[in-house]
């Protein structure tokens, strides 16, 4: 596996005041639809007397981010995009120039987490009580075990990330309640993430399992083998088991622009991989696709969700054989 940039730090956990808001509103991230510069009630940027460069919003404690901290990172970008404050201006630079290039990011950021949202809540209605959820990202509005649990109150949420800003967070903001796991995890590395005592302590790998892949697996090079490590999963999981994928597309998008953001993102701690819709769908291989099949992120089974049609790659759900 190629090395790349390490995007974790343990000093990082001296910072984890970082965003005290989203505690004092149970995890409820509360963001302005369309938002996609710091939330509402995050600090300005060099507004007061907190340093600026603080993912704490300027809550935390006073502590520079490491040089592992001072580049980009994917997990806290997307973040910028919703609105969240769990950024440093690294970051916020890397990811104002996505949004130069791509002014309607944070819709389809938004529009993301609507179909995680409807896909999450579709899985709980066909029956299935367990998620594992790889490359969760950072705690925001929405989350699964929120959505999981409005059917299904007594399931398990295995959330899976391999940024340790990201692992740092969720464990601090989301639920002790014994039914929601926190695992520092690689999807590359789908063996020890299946094997993992955490993992293995929450899911019961021989009923259904709801695979959440979603905004993640573009962050895979084809090198890294993205496709084979689904299989593994999916060979893990019992038949029945849901896989959701959304991915960046290539599909329709201008050159150009495409070859300028993924300029900025292979300077961030991980790289930008789009794929056509072919590349997508192999991931489903061994799965039967529900209706309405692979399709724009805004297409999949909408509903009275408020949702934005801006889309910038496909997504999918698929059941297991
Ligand atoms: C764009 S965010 C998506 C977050 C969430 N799934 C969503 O759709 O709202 C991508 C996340 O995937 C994580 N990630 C990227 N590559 C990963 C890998 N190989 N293993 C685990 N997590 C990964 C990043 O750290 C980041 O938090």
């Amino acid at each position: 596996m190629p090395p790349r940039r390490q995007s974790v730090s343990p000093s990082y956990r001296q910072v984890t005041v970082a965003c005290s808001r989203l505690a004092d509103t149970g995890g409820q991230h509360v963001v302005a639809p369309g938002a996609r510069h710091q939330g509402a009630g995050c600090p300005p940027p060099g507004g007061g007397p907190s340093r600026s460069d603080d993912a704490s919003g300027g809550r935390g404690p006073v502590t520079a981010p490491t040089d592992a901290e001072q580049g980009p990172n994917v997990a806290r970008m997307y973040d910028y995009y919703l609105g969240g404050c769990h950024n440093f201006a690294a970051d916020r630079a890397a990811a104002e120039q996505i949004l130069r290039i791509f002014p309607d990011t944070g819709i389809a950021a938004q529009a993301n987490r609507h179909f995680l949202r409807r896909a999450v809540r579709h899985a709980a209605e066909l029956g299935v009580r367990q998620f594992l959820d790889i490359g969760a990202g950072l705690p925001t509005q929405g989350n699964v075990h929120e959505i999981v649990r409005q059917v299904a109150p007594d399931s398990a949420v295995v959330y899976v990330d391999y940024d340790e800003v990201a692992v740092t967070h969720a464990r601090r903001l989301l639920p002790a309640d014994g039914r929601t796991t926190v695992v520092h995890g690689d999807l590359r590395r789908p063996d020890e993430l299946l094997t993992h005592p955490d993992v293995r302590a929450a899911i019961d790998l021989d009923r259904p399992v709801a695979v959440l892949l979603v905004a993640v697996l573009h962050f895979v090079t084809d090198a890294e083998q993205p496709w084979d490590a689904v299989a593994r999963l999916r060979d893990a999981t019992a038949p029945g088991s849901p896989l959701v994928v959304s991915h960046l597309t290539t599909d329709g998008a201008p050159p150009l622009p495409t070859q300028q953001g993924r300029a900025v993102y292979q300077r961030s701690s991980a790289p930008l991989v789009p794929r056509p819709h072919a590349d997508v769908l192999r991931f489903f291989d061994g799965y039967d696709l529900v209706d309405p099949g692979l399709v724009r992120v805004a297409e999949w089974r909408p509903d009275g969700e408020p949702r934005e049609r801006i889309s910038h790659g496909y997504a999918g759900m698929g059941l297991r054989r």
